[in-house]
């Protein structure tokens, strides 16, 4: 097939139609993400980490949001850090490590210099890990942020008091996803997949991918709910945490350093 990253804006579109086909609601987390972004750094183009950032989604809305942020995408996906680095060229850092080695900051450029980031923004991510992992990443993330900086994890967070309610809305929700992909107007994440995988310029880094995440079923058995999260974020030593937004199964929470 022919290659399309000399169009990376193609791939980052069908990327965000198949995530959308999961959160019809997914630019409306964004927005609350960066709109509490904007309210820690009074609208001065932040210094922004882009966790488990994939294809750069949030840094690409940061960026158009905040001319002059500096934004870091970290991932460990060969094929979507190759899309993130062909769309956002020189106006990125790309750092490639594993969150789930407590080392990985030693990647961040930043590192060395003692200067934290304004932000640590991640999306739709951190439910890969085992949750005792999440419990020990958010205490890394507090100590790569600046004194008063934000953090915030939007993922699928269930809300607990409503098990009847939620599960009726996740079986709507899935019919109107599986109507998505039956119509095409959005690839299913294993159909997106193939296609990446049958790109010429991506095709060598679907194989070294499917070395990283040799099976395609992300979800943790127990997806914590949004309280979890929030008392995880207290016990890591932040000053503030709690609820920002929330979209059916899936929430977003803040904590300040
Ligand atoms: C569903 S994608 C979301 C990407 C992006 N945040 C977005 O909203 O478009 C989940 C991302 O988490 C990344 N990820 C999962 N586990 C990771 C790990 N241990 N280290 C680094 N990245 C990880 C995956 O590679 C993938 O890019």
């Amino acid at each position: 097939m022919t290659a399309y990253l000399n169009h990376p804006s193609v791939w980052q579109e069908s990327w965000d139609r198949q995530q959308e086909a999961f959160m019809p609601d997914r630019e409306h987390r964004f927005t609350a993400m960066l709109d509490a972004v904007a309210a820690v750094t009074e609208d001065r183009p932040p210094r922004l980490l882009d966790l488990a950032g994939g294809t750069g989604a949030i840094s690409l809305r940061t960026l158009a949001r905040f001319p002059g942020a500096h934004v870091t995408v970290l991932d460990q996906d060969p094929v979507l850090l190759t899309i993130a680095e062909s769309s956002l060229h020189d106006r990125a850092t790309i750092v490639d490590a594993d969150l789930g080695d407590p080392g990985w900051r030693a990647k961040l450029p930043q590192s060395g210099t003692g200067d934290g980031f304004d932000a640590v923004l991640t999306a739709t991510a951190l439910h890969w890990l085992p949750a005792e992992r999440v419990s020990a990443l958010y205490a890394e993330i507090r100590d790569a942020l600046r004194p008063g900086g934000i953090f915030i994890n939007a993922d699928h967070m269930p809300e607990e008091t409503l098990p009847t309610l939620s599960s009726k809305l996740q079986d709507q929700a899935r019919i109107k996803r599986e109507a998505r992909y039956a119509s095409g107007a959005s690839t299913s994440w294993p159909a997106w997949w193939a296609l990446a995988a049958a790109d010429d310029q991506l095709a060598e880094k679907a194989v070294e991918r499917a070395r990283i995440y040799p099976a395609e079923d992300h979800n943790q058995e127990w997806l914590p709910p949004a309280t979890w999260h929030i008392e995880a974020l207290r016990t890591a030593g932040y000053s503030e945490a709690g609820l920002i937004w929330r979209g059916g199964k899936d929430a977003a929470v803040a904590a300040l350093h």
